[in-house]
């Protein structure tokens, strides 16, 4: 499929998105934030969900975690256009709380649909929503983020093997310098990877 035809088919999403009503975050939604990048990228970022600057803009990542994931991919030699970067969920949950089990099974779909234009081979699944969507769709255990983080799971998506990278939130480590440092030594074994 060229990069026009999933543009095309990812607008179709959009305008689904924008007038769901499948759960109440919809209620306070400014503008939904369905994802960007390439289209034709094998590596594709998962956060959790918009906050304020991302649903006032309809982008993902564009607030201070979004700052914190450019340095982060700008260390291993990446931008933001070479990738693709989207949510678990696509409208802003009230006071940045973490989205519900409910709110997640309402808008993944979305995001499966996405993935399956797309075609990655490599998903990033940053934090707790994400890692627990893509645990619960590929029948895999989760015990933990510090357990976890930095680790490939191997699974079979629908178009083929992906491989599955676990790491921590942005957002979880904008006041933990700690946090930052195992988020770029996480980065380093994601460029590793990306290199074999
Ligand atoms: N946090 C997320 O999980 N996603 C965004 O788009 C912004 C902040």
């Amino acid at each position: 499929m060229n990069e026009n035809l999933k543009q095309q088919f990812m607008n179709k999403i959009l305008e689904k998105i924008k007038t769901c009503m499948e759960c109440s975050l919809c209620e306070g939604r400014c503008k939904p934030v369905l994802g960007e990048g390439n289209l034709n990228s094998e590596l594709v970022f998962i956060g959790e969900a918009p906050g304020r600057k991302e649903d006032e803009v309809g982008r993902p990542f564009v607030g201070s975690a979004g700052q914190l994931l450019d340095r982060l991919l700008f260390g291993i030699g990446l931008s933001r256009k070479a990738v693709y970067i989207s949510n678990v969920v696509k409208c802003r949950p009230p006071d940045n709380r973490r989205p519900t089990i409910e709110e997640m099974e309402a808008c993944t779909p979305f995001l499966e649909e996405q993935l399956e234009i797309i075609k990655p081979k490599i998903i990033v699944a940053m934090g707790n929503s994400a890692i627990s969507f893509f645990s619960k769709k590929f029948g895999f255990k989760v015990i933990g983020m510090w357990r976890i983080h930095g680790k490939i799971f191997q699974v079979e998506a629908p178009w083929g093997k992906v491989i599955l990278f676990a790491t921590f939130h942005p957002a979880a480590a904008l006041y933990n310098k700690d946090l930052e440092k195992i988020l770029e030594d996480d980065f380093k074994k994601l460029s590793t990877l990306l290199k074999s």
